[in-house]
């Protein structure tokens, strides 16, 4: 713990790069980081030096183990994923019905993790609602919710403030927070879109990141924007969004540092 869901009604607006953006930062802080796939795209592992032919992951085994932490990899460092894997239909509706079912199935799947003393987790999810985002949400410490600056995510507000993102899971006990990616100053409908979501959500909007091309070559390179172009303002955003995550979950940067090989799974 603490426990940071990256979530929205709407796809393609950069849960994944932020997750694994925000989790390297974390990590180069001194924190131990742990990031969690829970979208069948299994794509949050590109971004940690998984190669596309390693399948392996947590899903596949879940409903048979009760303990998910043996999936996790090591991306060097502070750093760990635990990816989605690659599922046949049958045992991605069969982890899903579980999810359902059993409010219990999650919490003991990722038990062991959540409970690492200083451990952070970040979670990302596929658009929209779903069983995964409902039953880790009722753990979750933060939300992330993620727009971009256009006029389809200022129709979509509405279904996270009232609750339709989540399901049935009641999320007043997390820090329901937004994050506006990809801002552009030089068109005018972003400018103004970012304007009515900041007048709308005040201090529960923590940050809005440039649109920025060097995201996408960081990302087809599978490297952290930090190490792509340090000095790029995409980098420098999600810097401070890290920081504003720390600050508003009292997260001391450094602690539960521990290092590991790349290269090793299990946790
Ligand atoms: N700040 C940014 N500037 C420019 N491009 C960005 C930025 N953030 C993300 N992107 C690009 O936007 C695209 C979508 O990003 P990403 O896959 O992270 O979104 P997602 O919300 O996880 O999508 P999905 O809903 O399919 O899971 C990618 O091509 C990514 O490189
Ligand atoms: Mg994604």
């Amino acid at each position: 713990m603490p426990l940071i869901c990256v979530c929205s009604p709407k796809g393609g607006v950069g849960k994944t790069t932020l997750v694994a953006n925000l989790a390297y930062c974390l990590a180069r802080g001194g924190n131990k980081v742990l990031a969690i796939d829970c979208d069948v795209q299994n794509a949050l592992r590109l971004h940690f030096g998984v190669p596309l032919t390693d399948g392996r992951g947590y899903v596949a085994k879940a409903t048979e183990s009760a303990d998910w932490s043996q999936s996790v990899m090591s991306a060097g460092g502070n750093l760990f994923v635990l990816p989605y894997g690659d599922v046949t239909p049958q045992q991605q509706t069969d982890f899903e019905a579980r999810m359902a079912s059993d409010s219990h199935f999650i919490s003991r799947g990722l038990g062991t993790l959540l409970n690492y003393p200083g451990l952070i987790v970040l979670a990302d999810f596929p658009p929209g609602p779903g069983a995964a985002l409902s039953a880790v949400s009722r753990m979750a410490d933060m939300h992330l919710v993620t727009f971009l600056a256009d006029t389809s995510s200022l129709t979509l507000l509405p279904r996270v403030e009232n609750g339709t993102l989540f399901g049935d899971t009641d999320v007043s006990g997390s820090d329901v927070r937004y994050v506006l990616n990809q801002a552009n100053n030089r068109r005018r409908i972003s400018r103004e879109v970012a304007d009515v979501m900041a007048r709308r959500l005040g201090d529960r909007l923590i940050a809005s990141i440039h649109y920025d091309e060097s995201v996408v070559e960081a990302n087809a390179s599978q490297q952290a924007i930090f190490d792509f172009s340090p000095a790029s303002a995409a980098a420098f955003d999600i810097e401070l969004l890290s920081k504003k995550v720390t600050s508003l979950l009292g997260i001391t940067v450094g602690d539960g540092a521990v290092h590991h090989s790349p290269g090793a799974t299990g946790f």
